[in-house]
């Protein structure tokens, strides 16, 4: 099948497309229909169905004699340590610690959170509550107690599964202190913590703690509880506009249809082979592409904790896929660009043997032209920019290498995958003609997998996305369509700004630095990062009569961004303003500012650290008017 042919088929009739792909899953009732229209312009996939994401991921490929198969391959350089874990071991565990959570009176629809860095046991974590039917809410490492406070009120779990600490190359960063402040603000409270002690850093125990070898210790092993097709499999908060993060809601039987059917038809990756996400289980990409779709299609799945440079060198992930054999390759551009950065010549990847890797896969973020560049020179594989968010879980176009490879156009994302018929609208809702900048939206219904709707939250989710284009999907993306169908996404039409891979609300750092008691006023935007990307860089109107030193005050308000949302903002840059710019209305030129920002020269490297650069700000922003004093 050529991707014209399948998109051909999709377009023809979606739900024999979407019948015939759920044919690869293993099925306790099989699906009688796929579409559900009932409550449109909401949808559900394949509701009649019954079915168990663990099974399919885990024991089927147990049952069907692949037990000694690696699951996963678990490589530490942070921790110089690797471990191998095949399906049969997979099995026992998460078998295991499923049991400890039904001893605990753990149960379908229940929710869990997972607070826990790159180690196996984060996916075993995952796949226990698929086992059960219970619901998992992974929060990223990065986050501070604060935002996880904010989505346990929200998701209200009954139990947290965490582990002592995290490793960053430079430092152990203690997990437990900041789950205990966050159950300490929360008003909701779980009934247990299940904790995972690392050697790295112990963690105390309190009443609501249980080691997680203790709470196993002795327990029946639990069996795989169907569930229906709609049943959510999880839940993952994501950034949107206002602080408040978005409970995008998972599907289990439509996940798992869908991703199965990416596996083959975008990523060309068989079952047996080894395919590397080097992303966070705390993200979309580590939820689909490090934990379930390999898994799902049999594959070995790579977990690597640690960065791509510095652990040791930025010759790390090179090593890995020679070491381990790595098929298919995925990360964000950031990662690449970090390389790059250190290695501008690409005499790095030619030392080692990469001959088993077919394809390098890039997600998160524009791919700039210079890194797939650099990396079709020097790694020697196609380099696939695909383009895909939390709310979808998978790809929204890419170059489906298991159809056929396209002309690969750089800048592109290429083009719409079957299920989506993505089209770019003016602001009347009326498609643009090609070539022309437009919002990026996806015609209703989504296709599998993807969200239907928010967690507690089935108002949001339809004005956020479903209100503004009646019939369509609002996908926060501007972009444009060439006159081969080849999309191009440029930009958020949002406050949504992308640092490091990473999805950030500039509204969510606003909120924080509003509530500095010397700031009147504030506004936060992304600037251009050589290597993250975008960067946030906030602009601080302070009180009439706040008699500070500026400096003092933006080191507070920095400090105050660590505190609330965590490291993961990279908020490291403010400067005091006079005033900020804006419209007749009172609206912030929030777009303005970020474009004045980025035509000055001062674009990056740039840090707190960095005097000059910072003072360069504050005389470019006396020049156009905006800048009071000392920015730094
Ligand atoms: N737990 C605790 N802290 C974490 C963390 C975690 N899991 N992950 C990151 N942090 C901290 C970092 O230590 C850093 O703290 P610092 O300000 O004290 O230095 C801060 O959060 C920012 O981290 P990061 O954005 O990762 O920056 P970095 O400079 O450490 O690394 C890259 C930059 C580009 C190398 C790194 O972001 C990377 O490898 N990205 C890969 C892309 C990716 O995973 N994308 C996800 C979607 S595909
Ligand atoms: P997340 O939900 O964290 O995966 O972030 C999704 C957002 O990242 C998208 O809405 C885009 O703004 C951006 N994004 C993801 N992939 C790409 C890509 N290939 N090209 C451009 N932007 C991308």
């Amino acid at each position: 099948m050529t991707y014209a042919s399948a998109y051909a088929a999709w377009r023809a009739d979606p739900e024999a497309f979407w019948l015939a792909a759920a044919t690869a899953i293993d099925w306790v009732k099989a699906p009688t229909r796929a579409l559900n229209a009932s409550r449109a312009p909401l949808y559900d996939w394949f509701t009649d169905a019954q079915v168990n994401t663990c099974w399919n991921a885990v024991d089927r490929h147990v049952a069907a004699g692949h037990g000694s198969r690696l699951a996963i391959i678990h490589d530490s350089p942070v921790t110089q340590s690797q471990t191998r874990i095949t399906y049969a071991d997979l099995q026992t565990r998460v078998a295991s610690l499923a049991g400890a959570l039904l001893a605990q009176g753990i149960t379908t629809g229940d929710r869990v959170i997972i607070y826990m860095p790159m180690v196996p046991e984060a996916v075993v974590a995952m796949l226990a509550c698929a086992r059960i039917g219970a619901i998992h809410s992974v929060v990223f490492g990065g986050f501070a107690a604060a935002e996880l406070a904010v989505r346990i009120d929200d998701c209200t779990p009954r139990a947290i599964i965490a582990a002592s600490c995290g490793i960053e190359p430079t430092k152990v960063i203690p997990y437990k202190p900041l789950l205990d402040a966050a159950i300490a603000m929360a008003t909701h409270k779980p009934d247990i913590c299940i904790i995972l002690q690392r050697p790295q850093l112990a963690a105390e125990m309190g009443p609501r703690d249980i080691d997680w070898h203790a709470a196993q210790a002795g327990v029946t092993p639990a069996a795989c509880i169907p569930v229906p097709g709609n049943h959510p499999a999880y839940i993952l908060y994501t950034s949107g506009t206002t602080g408040a993060p978005k409970g995008v809601v998972r599907p289990t039987a439509g996940h798992l249809v869908a991703l199965n059917w990416t596996m083959d038809a975008v990523y060309d990756c068989p079952p047996g082979a080894v395919f590397w996400a080097a992303s966070d289980v705390g993200w979309v990409v580590g939820h689909s592409y490090i934990c379930y779709a390999p898994l799902i299609h049999g594959c070995t799945t790579l977990m690597y904790e640690g960065k791509p440079v510095g652990t040791p060198d930025a010759g790390a992930f090179w090593r890995v896929m020679a070491e381990h054999k790595v098929h298919t390759f995925f990360t964000a551009p950031t990662a690449l660009r970090a390389i790059k950065r250190e290695d501008p010549g690409g005499t790095l990847p030619g030392q080692h043997d990469l001959s088993h890797l077919q394809a390098l896969f890039l997600a998160g973020e524009r791919a700039d032209p210079d890194t797939i560049e650099w990396a079709q020179k020097h790694v020697g594989v196609p380099v696939i920019d695909h383009w895909w968010q939390t709310e979808t879980g998978y790809a929204i176009a890419a170059n489906p290498l298991g159809l056929g490879a396209l002309p690969v156009k750089i800048g592109s994302p290429t083009v719409p995958m079957p299920g989506f018929d993505v089209q770019v609208l003016d602001e009347g809702g009326h498609p643009t003609s090609p070539g022309t900048l437009g919002a990026i939206a996806i015609k209703l219904p989504l296709p599998p997998g993807c969200l239907p709707t928010l967690w507690n939250a089935e108002d949001r989710f339809v004005k956020s996305y479903l209100t503004h284009f009646p019939g369509y999907y609002e996908t926060g993306d501007a972009g444009y369509v060439d006159a081969d169908g080849y999309l191009y996404i440029m930009a958020r039409t949002d406050d949504v700004i992308n640092v490091a891979g990473h999805r950030l609300s500039t509204g969510a750092m606003e909120e924080v630095l509003a509530a500095h008691p010397d700031v009147a006023e504030c506004a936060v935007i992304g600037v251009a990062d050589e290597v993250k990307g975008q960067s946030p860089l906030g602009f601080l109107c302070l009180n009439k009569g706040a008699a500070r030193n500026p400096a003092e005050v933006v080191t507070e308000c920095v400090a105050l961004v660590r505190e609330k949302i965590g490291p993961v903002a990279d908020f490291k840059r403010a400067c005091i303003v006079e005033r900020l710019p804006k419209t007749r209305s009172g609206k912030i030129l929030r777009a303005t500012m970020a474009k004045i920002a980025d035509d000055q020269p001062w674009k990056m490297p740039a840090t707190i650290d960095d005097p000059a650069i910072l003072d360069e700000i504050a005389a470019t922003l006396q020049t156009i008017g905006l800048a009071k004093g000392h920015a730094t």
